[in-house]
């Protein structure tokens, strides 16, 4: 764009988003303390200005040019953008069933979080494998690794893990399991942007991981998400299932011509349309400047309020992350403990009174959703972990902006509640 154009653009959006920013400051808000805040700011709707007034609107440089600073900061070669987190699980799940890629087929069983936001296990049902439930680390959040073996049996063929609000699992086991028995890892890093084990970010373990980009998510691209793997042939397999099947949406394969065939509509395989605008990959371009210190301002929050928490650890503790792990927090997950002396209930609707919002920990344990009924491979007893996180666990929002001040009015509601129960 014109940068004299530019900068008159930018006064006026400005001044625009002045006026909505008193607007709502104006307007009684039902939660002062939200689960998430707004992250973008002037230059995400420079971009998307730009895009619209360039008429670039459907993929292209944008798009190729965020894939790939994405794959740099992920220690990946490859990485195809979509349009929101739950369609890049489809697509992994889709492509490990492929035709072309034939890593697992359909039938094969293949073990899930009983924790877990449900479109990671919908899209891998949808593509014909059988989830097995593996229950739930009421401390990490993460997958029970000693039930994750015990329910290792002779059709497992896949794992499909999470790092459930920014935490990373214990890889080093869980590489160890996957090559004891020559299992298949998926990642859904859907909440874990920028969080490493060991040094090494979540989702360069398995052979392909999920993103989300979705609003309240480690970076917005308003709904987005990404794949990241580093092999190329699959990574093509992935383009394919992103637009169509179109031979001209992959970025390695060279097909042969056919006589007969328009080289400019050759379809190559099935596929779907989940491809992302420009408007979103320019939002994420910029977004991703500030993933660093969103993420840090993020930890900082934590470990803020973690000090006051620390006071009540007989009663309520927050996430563990193990020592090897770097969290990138998406939320502030809290477990009342068995002593307790008030039901998650109780505290929860005093919090929401005061203006503090609240979550369950995603869908808690999956089994109990009604949608379980439909389908007998859903049906798991014994998930004793999952039915702590689902009974005693809840999350409030962290905030990638410094929030002393916000941390401080949290804890003094938090003690109102606790100092009448106790
Ligand atoms: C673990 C996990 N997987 C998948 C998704 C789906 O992402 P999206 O909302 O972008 O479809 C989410 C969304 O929050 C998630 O938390």
């Amino acid at each position: 764009m014109n940068l004299n154009h530019t900068n008159k653009i930018r006064e006026s959006i400005q001044s625009l988003m002045n006026e909505s920013l008193e607007v709502n400051s104006n307007t009684p808000q039902k939660y002062w303390y939200p689960l998430s805040m707004v992250s973008y700011d002037i230059e995400e709707i420079l971009e998307a200005v730009d895009s619209l007034c360039s008429f670039q609107t459907t993929m292209g440089k944008k798009t190729l040019q965020f894939e790939s600073k994405f794959a740099e900061i992920n220690n990946c070669s490859e990485a195809i953008m979509v349009n929101s987190g739950s369609s890049a699980d489809l697509l992994i799940a889709f492509a490990l069933v492929n035709q072309q890629a034939k890593l697992l087929n359909k039938g094969d069983e293949i073990l899930v979080p009983s924790v877990t936001w449900p479109t990671q296990l919908w899209s891998l049902m949808m593509a014909g494998l059988k989830v097995r439930f593996v229950d739930t680390d009421p401390n990490t959040l993460n997958m029970d690794l000693n039930d994750l073996e015990n329910k290792i049996g002779p059709k497992t063929r896949a794992i499909s893990l999470v790092h459930l609000m920014g935490n990373p699992c214990n890889m080093d086991r869980v590489l160890a399991i996957c090559n004891k028995h020559n299992l298949i890892l998926i990642e859904d890093c859907c909440e874990s942007l920028g969080a490493k084990f060991k040094g090494k970010p979540v989702g360069s373990f398995g052979i392909a991981s999920s993103y989300s980009f979705f609003f309240s998510h480690h970076i917005t691209t308003m709904e987005g998400g990404m794949i990241i793997c580093k092999d190329e042939s699959l990574s093509d397999q992935f383009r394919l299932l992103r637009a169509h099947g179109w031979a001209r949406a992959a970025k390695h394969i060279e097909p042969e011509p056919i006589e007969g065939i328009d080289p400019r509509y050759m379809f190559l395989n099935w596929g779907f349309n989940v491809r992302p605008t420009e408007i979103q990959a320019g939002f994420g371009l910029e977004q991703l400047k500030r993933l660093p210190t969103f993420n840090s301002q993020r930890l900082q929050n934590v470990l803020y309020f973690k000090k006051y928490l620390n006071q009540h650890s007989d009663i309520m503790r927050l996430m563990e992350v193990l020592p090897d792990a770097e969290c990138s927090w998406f939320a502030m997950p809290i477990i009342l403990t068995q002593d307790c002396p008030f039901t998650k209930d109780e505290f929860l609707a005093f919090l929401e009174e005061k203006g503090v919002e609240t979550r369950p920990i995603v869908a808690g344990n999956l089994t109990r959703q009604p949608v379980c009924e439909l389908y007998p491979e859903l049906q798991e007893p014994n998930l004793k972990g999952a039915d702590i996180v689902h009974e005693r666990g809840f999350y409030i929002g962290v905030h990638p902006f410094e929030a002393k001040k916000n941390l401080d009015r949290l804890s003094e509601i938090f003690e109102e509640f606790i100092k009448n129960k106790i």
